[in-house]
């Protein structure tokens, strides 16, 4: 049990990243860097008790600055997810962001939170590691001087807990998310297709061509997205669906059944050759599940694996993503002096 820091190699300006690896006293693994605030690894035993690491990450913190694009482990803001167009609008004036994806924006654009080194303070009697930033105002397009802190950490019941808070000095977007990739039979293991999933959504948002949402709330109900009752990620993915075929798979925001700000249980996966479960609980009104459709072998991960297509999964916790365009999503504004305060944990247990 304990909390240990190494180097985690240099950045393009000469800055020694960090990684910090944190093990509870059950001997469960978490490891996260001061680049990016991105989760690298978790160590979780299986039925068997053997070890593995779950999420998929890279060896050093210059195939982090390399591979843009795929986000691994790393923490998403100030805006998770896509806004089309690449501009929001806040109180009445018209906020230009980076176009990085097709005329829209993608993850708050080419200097996201996930291409900084973010201060760090290690908590060691509560197995905690917490990073700052200060994004000033005018980064990414957006107002206001915003102040965030990211903390994780391990519990001895094998909780990730992630804790986001911020303040901004002028009303702001804030859309924080964690971009981890887990694979529960190992982090090289192949096709997450086997994965059982569970996701407490009856309605989803499609998207047009572009993946940007059309502003419909769609039931579940009768389509490959509903995943009410635990059902192979795999099943259905390739199915004659418009949605399926826009996304290549599913990458897709789910609408959560409970919405009233309470930390709840919202999706488990669950990995039938390990036994390993994963579960999720968040306050936040969506989660973003992202089937790894855009991933190919030439990205090459820890212990030179290579991580094929569909070789990972995420469950983005988040507001709906373009949220700034419909007023019937619920509002991604944080508002001057204001707190914002969102939790989710991602929980390991077998079966
Ligand atoms: C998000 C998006 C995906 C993809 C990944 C990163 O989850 O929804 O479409 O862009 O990030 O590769």
């Amino acid at each position: 049990m304990g909390i240990q820091v190494s180097d985690f190699g240099k950045t393009a300006d000469g800055t020694t990243a960090k990684i910090v690896t944190v093990v509870n006293e059950r001997g469960m693994g978490m490891e996260v860097t001061d680049f990016g605030a991105a989760l690298v690894a978790v160590t979780v035993t299986d039925k068997n008790n053997a070890l593995a690491d779950v999420v998929l990450g890279y060896e050093d913190v210059m195939d982090y600055i390399r591979n843009t694009g795929f986000y691994l482990g790393a923490t998403i803001g100030r805006n998770g997810n896509r806004i089309g167009g690449a501009c929001v609008t806040i109180n009445g004036q018209d906020y230009p962001m980076d176009d990085n994806e097709n005329g829209n924006n993608l993850h708050s654009g080419f200097e996201g939170f996930d291409r900084k080194i973010w201060d760090m303070e290690i908590l060691e009697d509560e197995l905690t590691v917490k990073f700052h930033y200060h994004s000033p105002d005018g980064e990414q397009g957006l107002p206001g001087n915003f102040d965030v802190t990211v903390a994780y950490t391990l519990t001895n019941e094998n909780e990730i807990r992630i804790h986001y808070t911020g303040t901004s000095d002028a009303d702001t977007i804030a859309n924080m998310t964690n971009h981890s990739y887990f694979n529960l039979a190992g982090h090289a293991y192949g096709s997450i297709a086997e994965h059982i999933l569970w996701l407490d959504a009856d309605a989803y948002t499609p998207v047009d061509e572009k993946l940007i949402p059309t502003g419909e709330l769609r039931t579940v109900q009768g389509t490959p997205f509903d995943f009410r009752t635990p059902k192979k990620m795999g099943l259905d993915i390739d199915a004659d669906d418009e949605q399926l075929k826009l996304a290549s798979g599913y990458d897709h925001n789910y609408v959560l059944n409970h919405q009233d700000g309470q930390v709840r249980k919202v999706a488990e996966v669950s990995e039938p050759v390990t036994g390993r479960v994963m579960e999720v609980y968040t306050d936040c009104v969506g989660v973003q599940f992202y089937a790894g459709n855009f991933m190919n072998s030439t990205l090459i991960g820890k212990g030179g694996a290579a991580y094929q297509r569909r070789g990972g999964f995420c469950l983005e916790t988040q507001y709906y993503p373009d949220a700034n365009h419909h007023n019937h999503f619920p509002t991604s504004i944080l508002k001057a002096g204001q707190l914002y305060d969102t939790t989710t944990i991602y929980k390991f247990t077998v079966r």
